[in-house]
């Protein structure tokens, strides 16, 4: 495997990180349901739990299905994988997805990210490497250098290098065939790609929130590749509790094996998992700090909403952004949370859930 680069990314040109420093002063400073992968997280054992094969790969049928077929589609016209887009919230699978690509088209990759590829040089160091059929997964593509991604869209469309010699009006433009490749985008926000780089893509996949017990076929895999002793309502209790992610059910995990060992459990059963999540202050529906605020938010001062997702970052400490990629997608995935033309609204279901009594039944109770 070439990583390429593992470096942390640098702060957003609009300053964002900013704000997220200070939300460190009033959010807890650690948070285990951050679906953004942790830096222990990329370790030897993490990579040890990832699954390998399209088999081991839980859930996402829909998804299986496309590649499955583009697969052998491929294989037997004995033509490369097309280019493939795949977005979604962090932690859903997209750099594994990638990976199971390779080995099943018996391939080579490499992986990249967009932040990564600041100067010309680098993706064209990266481009003129590949031998044929090799992937190329680039992670966060939607932060692209302008000029990177010009060099792509001849490199995608043709297998072509095109090199600017020269300067001024003796400028010449030469081109230079590549070996015919695969390039696997991943982003959590579509939206964000320009639409020329969107277009390239002749397979554009996104990934969905897992349900609780694919999320526990999840949590069973990796327990017995830890070694761990995990019973079904045990393994449910952590799905239930991990935001429809495998990258935080896996994480949740290994906590509650901690607790368990430090405990002298001999399984983690429902009663286990459900103590030690306790204690890290895991809630029974997976919300964090963050989530948590954004309802009381709406709820208490606002009525329930419609909020601006302005007013929402402020009262978090979170940039805008996070909020849409990372809190609100789960939020109304489980259905606490609507989007509306006007803002955000809480449901009932929120209302319950933080203790309040929905608008309508208060009416009722008059
Ligand atoms: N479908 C899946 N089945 C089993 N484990 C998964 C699945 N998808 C993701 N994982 C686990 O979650 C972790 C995070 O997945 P990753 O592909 O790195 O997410 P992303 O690139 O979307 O942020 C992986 O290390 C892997 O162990
Ligand atoms: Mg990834």
């Amino acid at each position: 495997m070439a990583i390429i680069s593992s470096k942390k990314q640098p702060p957003e040109p609009n300053g964002q990180p900013q704000q997220r420093r200070e939300s460190a002063k009033t959010a807890p400073k650690e948070n285990i349901l951050q679906p953004e992968a942790a830096i222990d997280e990329q370790g030897k054992q993490e990579e040890s739990i990832r699954p390998q094969k399209f088999a081991d790969y839980i859930g996402q049928k829909d998804l299986k299905d496309v590649l499955e077929i583009a697969i052998k589609a491929a294989k037997s016209r004995g033509e490369v994988l097309d280019h493939l887009l795949l977005y979604g919230p962090p932690g859903l699978g997209k750099t594994t997805m990638a990976m199971i690509l390779a080995s099943e088209m018996g391939v080579n990759y490499k992986i990249t990210s967009a932040p990564a590829l600041e100067r010309p040089r680098d993706i064209v160091g990266l481009l003129v490497n590949l031998k044929p059929g090799d992937i190329l997964f680039i992670d966060e593509i939607h932060r692209l250098s302008r000029m990177t991604e010009e060099i792509l869209y001849p490199a995608m469309e043709d297998y072509r290098l095109d090199i600017t010699v020269g300067k001024g009006s003796s400028a010449r433009i030469r081109s230079l065939p590549l070996s015919k490749f695969t390039l696997v985008g991943a982003t959590t926000r579509v939206g964000a790609l320009t639409s020329p780089l969107r277009d390239r893509f002749g397979l554009i996949q996104k990934l969905r929130f897992y349900e609780v017990d694919e999320l526990s076929k999840i949590v069973m895999r990796s327990s017995n590749l830890l070694q761990t002793n995990v019973t079904d309502d045990g393994a449910s209790e952590i799905a239930r509790r991990s935001r429809g992610t495998p990258r935080i059910a896996n994480r949740l995990l290994k906590r509650v094996r901690d607790y368990a060992e430090v405990k002298s459990c001999t399984e983690i059963n429902q009663s286990v998992a459900a103590e030690a999540l306790q204690l890290f202050q895991v809630d029974p529906c997976g919300l964090d700090w963050t989530d948590r605020r954004m309802l009381s938010v709406i709820i208490e001062q606002f009525n329930g909403g419609p909020v601006g997702l302005e007013t929402i970052a402020a009262a978090t400490g979170e940039d805008t952004q996070t909020i849409e990629e990372v809190y609100e997608p789960y939020l109304m995935q489980i259905g606490y949370l609507s989007r509306t033309p006007r803002g955000r609204t809480a449901t009932k279901a929120a209302y319950k859930h933080m203790g309040f009594t929905p608008p309508n039944e208060q009416m009722s109770l008059l």
